[in-house]
Parts: C-alpha cells; structure tokens; sequence
C-alpha cells in the first residue's frame, strides 16, 4: 500500500518509518526542510531509540521523505500525525491539523477513493472538521470520494517503536466499510505478527519485549475512537497523580509508597503500570490532553471533575518538590540547587512542558540559585525557558559543585553510575531528593549523602 504520512515529528516520522518497515511505500511529508534532509540523509529528526536505525535501512527503498505535497496524489492512504498544541485557552490548536487537511484537499486525486487517517490527539469531531475541509477544498464527497478515520497513537516517547510494533490494542473509528477494510490490511502484520521475527532481526536495534498476547484490534465509530485517547491519558494521569497524592500521605504515615504501589499492583484490576511515584507527570501528551479533556467536559456542561482534580494535584506535586527542599535546607535565598533532569522523563530529548520548567521558576523566585544537567534535554530545555537564570554543566557530577542539595528530576539510567563519591565531597550540604526513589540509597547513604525520597522514610 503507498502511505503518506504529513508530519516528521514525534508521531508523523514514528508513523512513518513503521509502515515502511513493515513494507510499504511511505512518504514522509514534513515543512522543515532540516527534518526532511535529516530522514534522506538517514538521520532520525527525533530522539526515539531504535528509529534513525530502521531509518538508515529503509530510506530510498520503502521510505521517502520530502516537503512537497505531490505524492498525496498516488496515496491509498494518508495519515496526519502532526503537532495538536495546547492553545492559550487550554483548548488542542488544530491549526497544524486544519493545514494538512486544506493540503491534502488540495492534492488529492479525483479519480480513485483515498483513506485519510487521523494519527494525532485530536478533540472529539476532529474527523467531521478535516473531512469538510478536504471536501470544500477538492469538491469530492465524503465517505464516496474518500473518508477519514480515526486511528489514534498511543505512543510513549522513549519506547514509541515499542508501542507501534506490540501495542496493546489499536483503535480504528470508522464510519465507511470500505474505510474499515484498508485499515484491516494495513494493520494486518501488526495483528497477526507474521514473520515477525525476521522483521525484528532485520530492523530493530533496540530492546524490545513480545508481549505474550496479539494486539486486540478495536473498531469503533470516528468521535468515540477520538475520545478513547483523550479518555486513556486522563485515566493514565489520574493513576499517576494518585500515587503521588499516596506518597505524601505516606511521608505523614512513615509507610512506604513503594510497598504500597506493589500491592495495590498485584490486584489485576488495578495493574502495576503508572503507579511510579515522580515529581509529577508532564510532557507534551498528558498537560495538554487533560486540559483538552477537561475543557471538552467544561463545554458540554459535564465536568470530567476527576481529572480537573488530577491537574490541581499534578501542580501540587511540583510544589510539594520544593516545600519538601524548605523543610531540610531551611530558606532557600541564597542556597544552590543541582538538578539532573531536565527532560520530562528519560529516553527522550522532549523538554517541551517538564517538571523543572515549573519546579525551577519555584526554587529561584525563593532566592536559589540553580546548575543543571540532562544527557539529551538541555538544548530543547535552553531553547522553550531562555529566560531561566541556569548554569547548564556539561557533566552531571557538576551540579553538586558546592550546591546544597541534588535534586533528581528525571530518573537517567547513566545517573546511577555516577561519580557519587566526588559529588559527595564537592557538595556544601551533602543532600540529595530523589524524585523517582531511583538511586540506590544504601549507596548513597554509606557514602554520607542524607537521601530523600518521595513517600518512602528517611533512614
Ligand atoms: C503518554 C501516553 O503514555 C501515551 O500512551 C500517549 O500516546 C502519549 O502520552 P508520554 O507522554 O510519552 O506518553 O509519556 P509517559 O510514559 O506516559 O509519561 C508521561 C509522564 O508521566 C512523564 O512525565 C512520566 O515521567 C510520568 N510518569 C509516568 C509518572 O510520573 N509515573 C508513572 O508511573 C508513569
């Protein structure tokens, strides 16, 4: 099947790349000249283990990547996996989605059906808006001239190619058969994993895990499938701002939120994912998908009050960060804090919406002064705050450098390893907050550091 795909982002060049490896003819349609070279040039334009691998095998031969909009034309089908933005009214900004759709209209061919899929986070009724538009634009009628689906990512940056290749379940709204039956074809492989294994050993160079079960393919209509992500990443930022909301009763109980995210885990109805315990959740899905959520329950007068109360207690989370930094170090004027993480969780160089983007403004409205290190997010991070007053190190041990705290953000794998012991000895107080009770406390303890973590007792 020759697959477009309109953006080369963190969803468009995911979406991409994976259908080219799994055989089909796919161009990668992108603005950004810089993105597009990088993909011709078998560079990845995102940080995403695995991609740039299956990139360098499948550029020029299934994948293509190119700023014109031409190919729309011999396309079956076409995805839009383009950004969805929090707009100033805390509402998604489809203007990216509402460009590619005029894009299209006006490409597309007038003598064959062609399948436009919806990829990005798009609010309930995104469907009807991108089909009026290509109809206005082209003069063809939906649902007999082409149609749009849903088919929403439920990619987790970091372990996206993870997520394309084993996913759970994919979801197809549809509102046409002959819709619904190229989806079925096109997704076939990923359903029945046949020849699976030659697929991995041809194009995956990063750890992978065969979940035991196929995916469960669900069809549904185009508004409901639309709101099943919404709906899945308010749930999933619910659960996780519940185990923070446990770990700070914990601190009062002297229980250990540890213990208790592992037994509450163990029930099955419950499940041991999401339940990590962290200064907050953030990132470019979850702010922006509550708020869209929220906002969409808002205007239909039936507040989603649980998830407007998962935000309030995401934010709450941030501040506890700091409060709990008072509590040890005393007034924070004139102390220096060393963060490690900038980025919003590891494996990716996404600093667009993190924890430290509202935790640092915090720490230096009260007179701190801060050093910061992330193995892959500075650059990003440096480019969305400019105005933050942050001495970025260029190795992790250096934000101990005669700080009076560690202030572990985002949980690195390289930051176990780290020098602990010179940053013991260059430290002015020797106290680390581990946001994530990732390090390894007797470790750190032994060497002299008093540790902190979130919900489980100080020793
Ligand atoms: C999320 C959804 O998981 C994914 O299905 C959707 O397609 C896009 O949004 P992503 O935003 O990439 O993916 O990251 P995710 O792994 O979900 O983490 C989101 C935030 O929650 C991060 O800040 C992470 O550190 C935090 N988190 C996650 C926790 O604090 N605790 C957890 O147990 C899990």
């Amino acid at each position: 099947m020759y697959v477009v795909c309109v953006g080369g982002g963190y969803v468009g060049s995911v979406t991409g790349v994976s259908f080219a490896a799994l055989g089909n003819k796919t161009t990668v349609i992108d603005i950004s000249r810089e993105k597009v070279d990088l993909i011709n040039g078998g560079k990845s334009p995102i940080y995403e283990p695995g991609l740039e691998y299956i990139i360098q095998q499948t550029i020029g031969k299934s994948l293509f990547a190119t700023t014109e909009y031409h190919c729309i034309a011999e396309a079956g089908v076409i995805f839009i996996g383009v950004e969805t933005p929090t707009a100033p009214d805390g509402s998604a900004d489809l203007k990216c989605v509402k460009n590619a759709a005029t894009s299209i209209g006006e490409n597309i061919n007038k003598n064959k059906f062609t399948l436009i899929v919806n990829k990005s986070t798009v609010p309930t009724g995104t469907g009807e808006v991108v089909s009026s538009i290509i109809s206005e634009v082209s003069g063809l009628i939906p649902e007999k001239d082409f149609s749009v689906v849903s088919n929403p990512e439920f990619l987790r940056e970091g372990s996206a190619l993870q997520d394309v290749f084993f996913p759970d379940r994919i979801v197809v709204g549809a509102n046409n058969q002959i819709a619904k039956e190229i989806m079925r074809e096109l997704y076939k492989p990923l359903v029945t994993r046949e020849n699976y294994h030659k697929l991995c050993e041809r194009y995956f160079n990063f750890e992978w895990e065969t979940p035991e079960k196929l995916p469960i393919y669900f069809e549904t209509d185009v508004r409901t499938a639309e709101l099943i992500k919404y709906a899945s990443n308010g749930f999933l930022a619910v659960k996780i701002s519940f185990i923070n909301e446990v770990a700070k009763l914990c601190e009062k109980l002297g229980t250990n939120v540890l213990d208790v995210a592992k037994g509450m885990g163990l029930d099955s109805r419950i499940g041991d994912k999401f339940l990590e315990v962290s200064s907050g959740w953030q990132g470019s899905c979850f702010p922006k998908d509550t708020s869209e959520l929220y906002l969409l329950s808002k205007n239909y007068e039936c507040e989603l009050s649980i998830v407007k109360a998962a935000i309030d207690a995401n934010f709450a989370m941030h501040r506890y960060v700091v409060e709990k930094i008072i509590r040890f170090l005393g007034c924070l004027n004139g102390k220096t804090i060393g963060i490690l993480g900038l980025t919003f969780k590891p494996n990716t160089d996404d600093a667009r919406k993190t924890q430290a983007e509202f935790i640092i403004p915090h720490l230096l409205s009260l007179g701190a002064s801060i050093k910061a290190f992330d193995p892959q997010g500075m650059e990003t991070f440096k480019k969305f705050n400019p105005t933050l007053d942050i001495k970025y190190c260029e190795k992790a041990e250096d934000v101990a450098q005669r700080a009076d705290c560690v202030l572990l953000l985002t949980h690195w794998q390289e930051f176990m390893n780290l020098n602990w012991q010179e940053m013991v000895n260059t430290l002015k107080t020797p106290y680390v907050l581990d946001t994530r009770n990732f390090l390894n406390r007797e470790k750190l303890q032994e060497l002299g550091f008093c540790y902190q973590g979130l919900g489980v007792k100080s020793k």
